[in-house]
Protein backbone atom coordinates (compact mmCIF):
# COMPACT_ATOMS: atom_id res chain seq x y z
CA UNK A 1 0.00 0.00 0.00
CA UNK A 2 1.41 3.79 -0.89
CA UNK A 3 2.12 5.82 1.95
CA UNK A 4 -0.73 7.99 3.11
CA UNK A 5 0.68 11.36 2.69
CA UNK A 6 4.17 11.72 1.37
CA UNK A 7 6.23 14.56 -0.99
CA UNK A 8 6.05 15.04 -4.63
CA UNK A 9 7.35 17.28 -7.15
CA UNK A 10 7.12 20.39 -4.43
CA UNK A 11 3.75 19.41 -3.42
CA UNK A 12 2.28 17.52 -0.10
CA UNK A 13 0.36 14.30 -1.74
CA UNK A 14 -2.57 12.85 0.89
CA UNK A 15 -4.94 9.63 0.32
CA UNK A 16 -8.04 11.26 0.21
CA UNK A 17 -9.90 9.71 2.98
CA UNK A 18 -12.98 11.79 2.40
CA UNK A 19 -12.98 9.62 -0.69
CA UNK A 20 -12.93 6.49 0.74
CA UNK A 21 -13.91 3.39 0.82
CA UNK A 22 -16.00 4.68 -2.58
CA UNK A 23 -12.76 5.98 -4.21
CA UNK A 24 -9.34 5.33 -4.00
CA UNK A 25 -7.38 8.72 -5.41
CA UNK A 26 -4.60 11.18 -4.19
CA UNK A 27 -5.10 14.76 -3.55
CA UNK A 28 -1.98 17.22 -4.05
CA UNK A 29 -1.64 19.91 -1.12
CA UNK A 30 0.00 23.38 -2.36
CA UNK A 31 -0.55 25.59 0.05
CA UNK A 32 -0.61 25.55 4.03
CA UNK A 33 -4.39 26.51 3.35
CA UNK A 34 -5.16 23.56 1.59
CA UNK A 35 -3.13 21.37 3.88
CA UNK A 36 -5.39 22.81 6.88
CA UNK A 37 -8.37 22.59 5.40
CA UNK A 38 -7.62 18.67 4.29
CA UNK A 39 -6.57 18.25 7.67
CA UNK A 40 -10.37 19.85 9.37
CA UNK A 41 -11.97 18.37 6.65
CA UNK A 42 -10.17 14.69 7.81
CA UNK A 43 -8.97 13.91 4.07
CA UNK A 44 -5.89 13.07 5.83
CA UNK A 45 -6.24 12.39 9.89
CA UNK A 46 -5.15 10.14 12.41
CA UNK A 47 -2.81 11.17 14.88
CA UNK A 48 1.07 9.76 13.49
CA UNK A 49 -0.35 11.43 9.88
CA UNK A 50 -1.42 14.52 11.50
CA UNK A 51 2.35 14.55 12.43
CA UNK A 52 3.88 14.27 9.04
CA UNK A 53 1.22 16.75 7.89
CA UNK A 54 2.76 18.99 10.24
CA UNK A 55 6.40 18.55 9.42
CA UNK A 56 5.48 18.43 5.85
CA UNK A 57 3.52 21.94 6.35
CA UNK A 58 6.49 23.70 7.41
CA UNK A 59 8.51 22.08 4.63
CA UNK A 60 6.06 23.57 2.46
CA UNK A 61 5.65 27.14 3.90
CA UNK A 62 9.75 27.06 4.12
CA UNK A 63 9.90 26.96 0.70
CA UNK A 64 7.34 29.15 0.04
CA UNK A 65 9.13 31.89 1.97
CA UNK A 66 6.72 34.72 3.70
CA UNK A 67 6.32 34.46 7.33
CA UNK A 68 6.95 30.65 8.06
CA UNK A 69 6.45 30.83 11.70
CA UNK A 70 2.85 31.90 11.13
CA UNK A 71 2.36 29.46 8.96
CA UNK A 72 3.52 26.61 11.34
CA UNK A 73 1.61 28.44 13.51
CA UNK A 74 -1.68 28.00 11.65
CA UNK A 75 -0.94 24.30 11.20
CA UNK A 76 -0.57 23.14 14.62
CA UNK A 77 -3.69 24.81 15.43
CA UNK A 78 -5.99 23.35 13.14
CA UNK A 79 -7.19 20.27 15.05
CA UNK A 80 -6.15 20.56 18.87
CA UNK A 81 -6.39 16.92 20.44
CA UNK A 82 -3.34 14.96 18.65
CA UNK A 83 -0.44 16.10 20.11
CA UNK A 84 1.31 14.81 16.93
CA UNK A 85 0.10 17.97 14.99
CA UNK A 86 2.29 20.54 16.98
CA UNK A 87 5.34 17.90 17.53
CA UNK A 88 5.47 17.39 13.79
CA UNK A 89 5.25 21.39 12.93
CA UNK A 90 7.81 22.02 15.93
CA UNK A 91 10.53 19.51 15.13
CA UNK A 92 10.66 20.67 11.54
CA UNK A 93 10.77 24.36 12.69
CA UNK A 94 13.79 23.79 14.74
CA UNK A 95 15.69 23.34 11.13
CA UNK A 96 14.51 26.46 9.87
CA UNK A 97 17.18 28.05 10.34
CA UNK A 98 19.29 25.66 8.30
CA UNK A 99 17.35 26.47 5.11
CA UNK A 100 14.05 25.48 3.74
CA UNK A 101 15.71 22.11 2.30
CA UNK A 102 17.16 21.53 5.80
CA UNK A 103 13.43 21.76 6.95
CA UNK A 104 12.49 19.38 3.96
CA UNK A 105 14.99 16.70 5.05
CA UNK A 106 14.25 16.56 8.46
CA UNK A 107 10.38 16.21 7.38
CA UNK A 108 11.32 13.12 5.36
CA UNK A 109 13.15 11.79 7.77
CA UNK A 110 10.09 11.71 10.26
CA UNK A 111 8.38 9.91 7.30
CA UNK A 112 10.29 7.55 7.50
CA UNK A 113 10.64 6.55 10.81
CA UNK A 114 7.24 7.25 11.40
CA UNK A 115 7.01 2.96 9.75
CA UNK A 116 9.21 1.97 11.90
CA UNK A 117 8.49 3.17 14.82
CA UNK A 118 4.62 1.85 14.35
CA UNK A 119 6.11 -1.30 13.37
CA UNK A 120 7.93 -1.69 16.49
CA UNK A 121 4.87 -0.28 19.12
CA UNK A 122 2.58 -2.77 17.55
CA UNK A 123 4.85 -5.71 17.44
CA UNK A 124 5.35 -4.85 20.84
CA UNK A 125 2.06 -4.50 21.74
CA UNK A 126 1.10 -7.83 19.58
CA UNK A 127 3.21 -9.72 22.25
CA UNK A 128 1.02 -7.71 25.10
CA UNK A 129 -1.60 -9.11 23.55
CA UNK A 130 -0.75 -13.16 23.07
CA UNK A 131 0.63 -13.09 26.62
CA UNK A 132 -3.16 -11.45 27.90
CA UNK A 133 -5.47 -13.43 26.20
CA UNK A 134 -5.00 -17.33 25.80
CA UNK A 135 -7.72 -18.23 23.03
CA UNK A 136 -6.30 -19.03 19.34
CA UNK A 137 -6.89 -17.66 16.66
CA UNK A 138 -8.13 -14.05 18.10
CA UNK A 139 -11.29 -12.35 18.04
CA UNK A 140 -10.21 -8.57 17.89
CA UNK A 141 -12.45 -5.55 18.70
CA UNK A 142 -10.80 -1.90 16.89
CA UNK A 143 -12.35 1.63 16.94
CA UNK A 144 -12.04 4.30 14.65
CA UNK A 145 -9.14 3.60 12.22
CA UNK A 146 -5.36 3.08 13.21
CA UNK A 147 -3.99 1.37 10.69
CA UNK A 148 -2.32 2.86 7.68
CA UNK A 149 -4.50 5.31 6.82
CA UNK A 150 -3.90 7.07 10.10
CA UNK A 151 0.01 7.06 9.72
CA UNK A 152 2.39 7.28 6.97
CA UNK A 153 2.35 3.57 6.99
CA UNK A 154 1.43 0.52 8.24
CA UNK A 155 -0.70 1.83 11.53
CA UNK A 156 -0.94 1.40 15.12
CA UNK A 157 -3.59 -0.58 16.70
CA UNK A 158 -4.38 -2.37 12.96
CA UNK A 159 -0.74 -2.81 12.80
CA UNK A 160 -1.05 -5.68 15.79
CA UNK A 161 -3.60 -7.32 13.58
CA UNK A 162 -1.67 -7.34 10.81
CA UNK A 163 1.57 -8.82 12.83
CA UNK A 164 -0.93 -11.36 14.80
CA UNK A 165 -2.81 -12.22 10.73
CA UNK A 166 0.82 -13.02 9.10
CA UNK A 167 1.33 -15.50 11.78
CA UNK A 168 -2.25 -16.93 11.58
CA UNK A 169 -3.66 -16.12 14.62
CA UNK A 170 -6.56 -14.09 13.84
CA UNK A 171 -9.50 -15.38 13.40
CA UNK A 172 -11.71 -11.89 12.65
CA UNK A 173 -11.82 -8.35 14.05
CA UNK A 174 -15.20 -6.65 15.12
CA UNK A 175 -15.27 -2.96 13.59
CA UNK A 176 -16.95 -0.14 15.13
CA UNK A 177 -18.35 1.75 13.02
CA UNK A 178 -17.47 4.39 14.81
CA UNK A 179 -20.23 7.89 14.78
CA UNK A 180 -20.34 9.79 13.11
CA UNK A 181 -17.71 10.36 10.46
CA UNK A 182 -17.75 6.42 10.24
CA UNK A 183 -13.64 6.00 10.60
CA UNK A 184 -14.32 2.63 11.55
CA UNK A 185 -16.90 1.55 8.62
CA UNK A 186 -15.34 3.31 5.83
CA UNK A 187 -12.01 2.89 6.46
CA UNK A 188 -10.40 -0.06 8.89
CA UNK A 189 -12.86 -2.00 7.06
CA UNK A 190 -11.27 -1.13 3.97
CA UNK A 191 -8.23 -1.96 4.89
CA UNK A 192 -8.98 -4.89 6.73
CA UNK A 193 -10.89 -6.00 3.55
CA UNK A 194 -7.22 -5.43 1.14
CA UNK A 195 -5.00 -7.29 3.59
CA UNK A 196 -7.93 -10.45 3.17
CA UNK A 197 -8.61 -10.17 7.43
CA UNK A 198 -11.86 -11.60 8.32
CA UNK A 199 -14.26 -8.38 9.70
CA UNK A 200 -17.53 -7.79 11.03
CA UNK A 201 -18.68 -3.98 10.92
CA UNK A 202 -21.02 -3.22 14.42
CA UNK A 203 -22.89 -0.17 14.97
CA UNK A 204 -21.07 1.21 17.89
CA UNK A 205 -23.37 0.35 20.51
CA UNK A 206 -22.72 -3.56 19.92
CA UNK A 207 -19.30 -3.25 21.66
CA UNK A 208 -21.01 -4.12 24.78
CA UNK A 209 -22.98 -6.79 23.97
CA UNK A 210 -20.47 -8.49 21.50
CA UNK A 211 -18.06 -8.49 24.51
CA UNK A 212 -21.16 -10.02 26.76
CA UNK A 213 -21.78 -12.77 24.80
CA UNK A 214 -17.68 -13.46 24.56
CA UNK A 215 -17.12 -12.77 21.06
CA UNK A 216 -13.87 -10.43 22.12
CA UNK A 217 -10.64 -11.15 23.44
CA UNK A 218 -9.17 -8.13 23.13
CA UNK A 219 -9.77 -4.33 22.03
CA UNK A 220 -7.09 -2.59 20.10
CA UNK A 221 -7.39 1.00 20.33
CA UNK A 222 -5.09 4.10 18.87
CA UNK A 223 -4.30 7.39 20.85
CA UNK A 224 -4.45 11.06 19.88
CA UNK A 225 -2.48 12.08 22.97
CA UNK A 226 -1.39 10.12 26.21
CA UNK A 227 -0.63 12.41 29.18
CA UNK A 228 1.86 11.77 31.74
CA UNK A 229 -0.80 9.68 33.78
CA UNK A 230 -1.01 7.05 31.10
CA UNK A 231 -4.93 8.58 30.80
CA UNK A 232 -5.60 8.17 26.83
CA UNK A 233 -7.43 10.64 24.64
CA UNK A 234 -9.09 8.82 21.64
CA UNK A 235 -11.77 8.71 19.12
CA UNK A 236 -15.18 9.35 20.93
CA UNK A 237 -16.54 6.00 22.01
CA UNK A 238 -13.04 4.72 23.42
CA UNK A 239 -13.79 5.48 26.93
CA UNK A 240 -17.08 3.32 26.80
CA UNK A 241 -15.32 0.49 25.40
CA UNK A 242 -13.40 0.74 27.47
CA UNK A 243 -15.44 0.78 30.36
CA UNK A 244 -16.95 -1.97 28.84
CA UNK A 245 -14.11 -4.12 28.71
CA UNK A 246 -13.24 -3.54 32.27
CA UNK A 247 -16.83 -4.97 32.97
CA UNK A 248 -16.49 -8.02 31.07
CA UNK A 249 -12.62 -8.66 32.16
CA UNK A 250 -11.52 -8.13 28.22
CA UNK A 251 -8.12 -6.87 28.10
CA UNK A 252 -8.13 -3.33 26.49
CA UNK A 253 -4.80 -2.56 24.76
CA UNK A 254 -3.47 0.75 23.54
CA UNK A 255 -1.02 1.05 20.72
CA UNK A 256 0.93 4.82 19.89
CA UNK A 257 4.24 6.06 19.04
CA UNK A 258 6.30 7.88 21.61
CA UNK A 259 5.43 11.13 19.97
CA UNK A 260 1.74 10.57 20.83
CA UNK A 261 3.15 11.17 24.47
CA UNK A 262 2.56 14.33 25.75
CA UNK A 263 4.82 14.77 29.33
CA UNK A 264 3.69 18.46 29.32
CA UNK A 265 0.11 17.12 30.73
CA UNK A 266 -0.48 15.84 33.86
CA UNK A 267 -3.48 14.47 33.74
CA UNK A 268 -6.34 13.65 30.74
CA UNK A 269 -8.15 16.02 32.11
CA UNK A 270 -6.21 18.57 30.92
CA UNK A 271 -6.23 17.59 27.34
CA UNK A 272 -7.96 19.72 24.60
CA UNK A 273 -11.31 17.72 23.24
CA UNK A 274 -11.69 19.53 19.85
CA UNK A 275 -15.66 20.47 19.04
CA UNK A 276 -17.04 19.20 15.55
CA UNK A 277 -19.65 20.69 13.41
CA UNK A 278 -23.27 19.80 14.29
CA UNK A 279 -24.23 19.63 10.85
CA UNK A 280 -21.73 15.62 11.54
CA UNK A 281 -24.58 14.66 13.69
CA UNK A 282 -27.52 16.40 12.12
CA UNK A 283 -26.99 15.60 8.62
CA UNK A 284 -26.30 11.85 7.48
CA UNK A 285 -25.10 11.13 3.63
CA UNK A 286 -26.34 14.72 3.20
CA UNK A 287 -30.17 14.03 4.18
CA UNK A 288 -31.06 15.82 7.83
CA UNK A 289 -31.78 13.30 10.45
CA UNK A 290 -32.42 15.59 13.46
CA UNK A 291 -35.35 18.21 13.77
CA UNK A 292 -33.68 22.02 12.29
CA UNK A 293 -32.46 23.55 14.95
CA UNK A 294 -31.25 20.62 17.27
CA UNK A 295 -28.77 21.52 20.09
CA UNK A 296 -25.86 18.90 19.42
CA UNK A 297 -22.95 17.96 21.60
CA UNK A 298 -20.41 16.42 19.05
CA UNK A 299 -16.77 15.96 20.99
CA UNK A 300 -14.55 14.26 18.74
CA UNK A 301 -12.31 12.21 21.53
CA UNK A 302 -12.61 11.46 25.05
CA UNK A 303 -10.26 10.38 27.93
CA UNK A 304 -9.78 6.78 28.56
CA UNK A 305 -8.27 6.95 32.37
CA UNK A 306 -5.02 4.98 33.33
CA UNK A 307 -6.97 2.30 35.35
CA UNK A 308 -9.19 0.79 32.74
CA UNK A 309 -6.23 0.49 30.19
CA UNK A 310 -4.66 -2.90 30.59
CA UNK A 311 -1.37 -1.75 28.61
CA UNK A 312 -0.17 1.43 26.38
CA UNK A 313 2.08 0.00 24.38
CA UNK A 314 4.79 2.21 22.16
CA UNK A 315 7.99 1.76 20.38
CA UNK A 316 10.27 1.60 23.77
CA UNK A 317 7.43 -1.22 25.16
CA UNK A 318 5.41 -0.73 27.68
CA UNK A 319 4.38 2.84 28.96
CA UNK A 320 4.88 3.50 32.55
CA UNK A 321 3.96 6.63 33.79
O1 LIG B 1 -10.71 12.27 14.14
P1 LIG B 1 -9.66 11.31 13.69
O2 LIG B 1 -10.14 10.38 12.63
O3 LIG B 1 -8.35 11.99 13.33
O4 LIG B 1 -9.36 10.43 14.98
C1 LIG B 1 -8.38 9.43 14.92
C2 LIG B 1 -8.27 8.61 16.13
O5 LIG B 1 -8.88 8.86 17.14
C3 LIG B 1 -7.25 7.49 16.08
O6 LIG B 1 -7.66 6.41 16.86
C4 LIG B 1 -5.92 8.03 16.62
O7 LIG B 1 -5.53 9.19 15.94
C5 LIG B 1 -4.84 7.02 16.52
S1 LIG B 1 -4.41 6.70 14.83
C6 LIG B 1 -3.07 5.66 14.79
Amino acid sequence: MRRTIDWADGAIVIVDQVALPGEYRTLTLRTVTELVDAIQRLAVRGAPALGAAGALGVALAARQGGDVRAEADRIAHARPTAVNLAWGVSRALDRLPDGADAVLAEAQAMLDEDEQRNRAASANAAEVVLGACPRRPLRLLSHCNAGHLATVAWGTALGVVWHLHARGLVESVLVDETRPLLQGSRLTAWELEQAGVPYRVQPDGAAAAAMARGLVDCVLAGADRIAANGDVANKIGTYGLAISAAHHGVPFVVVAPTSTVDKSIAAGTDIDIEERAPSELTEFGGARVAPKGAAVFNPAFDVTPAALITAVVTEDGVFRS
